[in-house]
């Protein structure tokens, strides 16, 4: 009897969860919201009031709207007129009264001009420079009540690479080996330690009053060169990883390809994947739960030709990028309710049956018809419709759905990395045009994970 319920307590205790600060064990889903979106037109126009719906699955709320003054280095807003005079700023960290829990940060980098990449490298060459973008960081971000910032710096981009068969592979690499590689920067080593130690000085400051350091890998930014991840993973609370975008019309303007594979597809560059991008931060010393997946919620899409692959399956010749969408007006870039716009579904019956989009899910599912169980779902999904006969209207779109945002997170969940990131919520069906749902692609990523 007394041995009865000692083992009833001792049951007990083994099943009481051991208590822990709740941050610890949290799973984030960081919300990138871009502001230009509230320049677009129609249907595309996104605005605070548009976020509610949202922030219920974020934890974290990223706002793109902080850029470099080349002259001062300080930190300033993208858009002074818009984000201060206007407000912005503030109708943004004002959602913190209705939603408490949610961080707010603002972002510098990722979505600055492209073509001032210099001044993200000059800013980390000298102290001085650093020490005032630090301090103006610091009094931005409080003055709005921001909590705290994402450092989504700007390095010059890897050099877009043709997609190759095994054989060609083989005898470039010969060739490199003679000729030698070509550095787009002669002073990375440099810029990798500065960076590292950029992101110890804004921590160092920040967290006197308690703010969040977040840094962004952005898409191409090859983290062996630049990101010394010892030094950020010690003092950045967490790091977002953009897994995507390794091929694009604009990198890739001849071959279209998968632009957000999650492992190494057959016969490609095994290197520009998800997977290996995560394996290279873990293999040099990130904590796996600092770690945060990023996830478009865009498709880059490619102009098919008559030479294009018949069978859609890439990689194939194209011809530069597709049409820009009717909201996103933007070349080779349909965002998600654009692509679901396109394809055979209940909404669309308007359009004529030969000019949908023909989806073609991850191929990697194929296997399951003949039994075989494949659990690296390593591909992705696109949608085409071939040319017509005078040879126009080819497209051919890379994009994530449902499926492939539920693959994504189930692969973060048994990686045990920290969370999602979704860049970014204003490319997501945020109207519920699409089937109904508002923010189909966020809502799928915090159900799978
Ligand atoms: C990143 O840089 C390393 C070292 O220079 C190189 O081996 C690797 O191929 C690069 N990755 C990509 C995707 O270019």
């Amino acid at each position: 009897m007394v041995s009865g319920i000692v083992l009833a307590a001792a049951l007990c205790l083994a099943v009481v969860p051991t208590v822990l600060p709740a941050y610890v064990g949290e799973t984030k889903i960081v919300c990138y919201y871009d502001s230009t979106s509230y320049f677009r037109e129609g249907q595309g126009k996104f605005d605070v009031n548009f976020l509610d719906p949202a922030l219920q699955f974020c934890t974290h709320l990223i706002y793109r709207s902080a850029g470099i003054n080349a002259d001062s280095f300080k930190l300033v807003p993208l858009n002074e007129n818009f984000d201060v005079t206007k407000d912005n700023y503030r109708k943004i960290t004002e959602l913190k009264r209705r939603f408490p829990t949610v961080r707010i940060l603002l972002s510098v980098g990722n979505g600055d001009d492209d073509q001032n990449t210099e001044k993200y490298l000059t800013l980390l060459e000298s102290v001085e420079h650093r020490l005032a973008f630090v301090k103006s960081a610091q009094t931005l971000v409080k003055s709005f009540g921001f909590d705290g910032i994402d450092l989504a710096w700007q390095f010059p981009t890897n050099k877009p690479k043709k997609i190759r068969g095994k054989i060609s592979s083989f005898f470039n690499n010969l060739k490199k080996k003679i000729v030698g590689s070509t550095k787009v920067d002669e002073k990375e080593e440099e810029h990798k330690e500065q960076f590292g130690a950029l992101v110890r000085e804004v921590k160092n400051v920040f967290k006197q009053d308690g703010l969040i350091v977040s840094v962004t890998n952005i898409p191409n930014v090859n983290a062996s060169i630049y990101m010394d991840v010892r030094t950020i993973i010690q003092n950045a609370d967490f790091v977002n990883l953009m897994a995507f975008d390794y091929y694009t019309p604009k990198r890739n303007p001849k071959e279209a390809d998968y632009s957000a594979p999650l492992y190494s597809l057959i016969d490609r560059k095994s290197d520009e994947n998800g997977n290996a991008l995560v394996k290279y931060w873990l293999d040099n010393g990130a904590i796996n739960n600092k770690l945060v997946f990023g996830i478009p919620t865009y498709g880059r899409a490619w102009k098919m030709t008559e030479d294009s692959a018949i069978s859609g399956v890439p990689p194939f010749e194209i011809d530069g990028p597709a049409e820009a969408g009717p909201y996103t007006k933007h070349d080779g870039l349909y965002s998600y309710p654009e692509v679901c716009a396109k394809l055979a579904n209940p909404n669309n019956l308007k359009v004529s049956q030969g000019k949908h989009l023909r989806k073609v899910g991850d191929p990697s599912k194929r296997y399951e018809l003949w039994n075989v169980i494949d659990v690296s779902k390593r591909f992705g999904t696109y949608a085409f419709r071939l040319p017509d006969e005078s040879g126009e209207n080819g497209v051919w779109v890379s994009y994530e759905d449902i499926d492939t945002v539920g693959n994504k997170a189930t692969y973060v969940r048994d990686k045990g990395l920290g969370g999602i990131a979704v860049f970014d919520i204003t490319f997501d069906d945020f109207r519920g045009l699409c089937s109904g749902d508002k923010y189909p692609i966020l809502r799928s990523a915090k159900l799978k994970l």
